[in-house]
């Protein structure tokens, strides 16, 4: 299966990259960014260190900076760190980005790969709404998009109604959903049925002590983050759980619904079932477990 992450790496983003790397039914073609868990300068330098740290030679096309309708953003810093990578900083610049921007990339290839890419989207949404504007055949011509974000039949995470990658773009989310590709939307209903105890990071690094060393190192200021915030023992794999829905459909139970989001307000980002709207599948349940083991069984396959 033909892949492109839209991602704003971030913790559980590198998690799920480095899954994609591993997991032998996926072709990861390429990488988009877009600010989110932090700038989008910083998304594309984490992107382009984790590929180069992963052996990967592949694109990394950066996206939006900023939300629709907004003249600033600020990155909640205090969830994945400063740089987006915990307490890692100066991270090296390695390459450059692609000479297109995220949208044109991601039209352009759904374009060439007709009927067969499917782009997995862990961070807000402006990129694929670019996309759409600029390519009116883009949602025709992707496989499928799965969205990791949305808190659609419980509280959200960073309002009580919003998920986070909703939530930084509102009026992109609402606009995706409005007029949907054949989607998948995996929320918070699931993945908070996923945690990643540091037990569990342990024996990935004690099993592959380059990358799973690295996810490990990066994942302390995560975990710090879930127990102090949430007091829970352990961080969502929300991204790779995403990706994990891209291959292996069978482990998630779906409901169909259109989405609306609430652009404004005090219930911003909150993604809210619309039978007005053209029904995408909303994961409502999760092989947890299963989710963890395999994610656990691809990563420590790498160095
Ligand atoms: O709410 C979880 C989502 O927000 C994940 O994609 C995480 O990386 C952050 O972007
Ligand atoms: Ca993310």
């Amino acid at each position: 299966m033909k892949l492109i992450i839209d991602t704003d790496p971030g913790i559980d983003d590198a998690m799920a990259i480095a899954y994609a790397a591993a997991a032998p039914e996926i072709d990861l073609i390429g990488l988009t960014t877009i600010f989110g868990n932090t700038h989008v300068h910083q998304s594309s330098r984490n992107a382009r260190y984790l590929l180069h740290r992963l052996g990967l030679d592949l694109p990394v096309a950066e996206g939006a900076h900023l939300p629709y309708g907004a003249d600033t953003y600020q990155p909640s810093d205090f969830v994945h760190g400063p740089e987006g990578f915990g307490d890692l900083t100066d991270i090296p610049q390695i390459g450059a980005n692609h000479d297109l921007s995220a949208a044109e990339y991601l039209a352009e290839t759904a374009r060439q790969h007709k009927g067969e890419l499917v782009v997995c989207a862990i961070g807000p949404l402006t990129n694929i709404a670019d996309a759409m504007r600029l390519d009116p055949e883009f949602a025709g011509n992707l496989k499928r998009l799965v969205i990791m974000g949305g808190a659609v039949y419980c509280p959200g995470n960073i309002t009580a109604q919003a998920e986070a990658n909703i939530y930084h773009d509102a009026l992109a989310a609402d606009e995706v959903f409005a007029t949907p590709p054949e989607t998948v939307l995996v929320g918070l209903d699931v993945t908070l049925k996923t945690l990643y105890a540091p037990g569990d990071f342990e024996a990935l690094a004690s099993i592959s002590p380059d990358m799973g060393g690295f996810l490990r190192q990066i994942s302390q200021f995560y975990l710090n983050f879930y127990k102090q915030a949430g007091g829970l023992d352990g961080c969502g794999l929300h991204d790779s759980t995403a990706v994990i829905a891209c291959t292996h459909e069978p482990m998630f139970e779906t409901v169909e619904t259109g989405i609306r989001v609430d652009r404004h307000g005090d219930g911003m980002g909150a993604t809210r079932p619309d039978t007005s709207r053209p029904p995408v599948r909303v994961c409502t349940g999760v092989d947890g477990a299963g989710v963890v083991r395999l994610f656990t069984d691809r990563v420590t396959t790498l160095r």
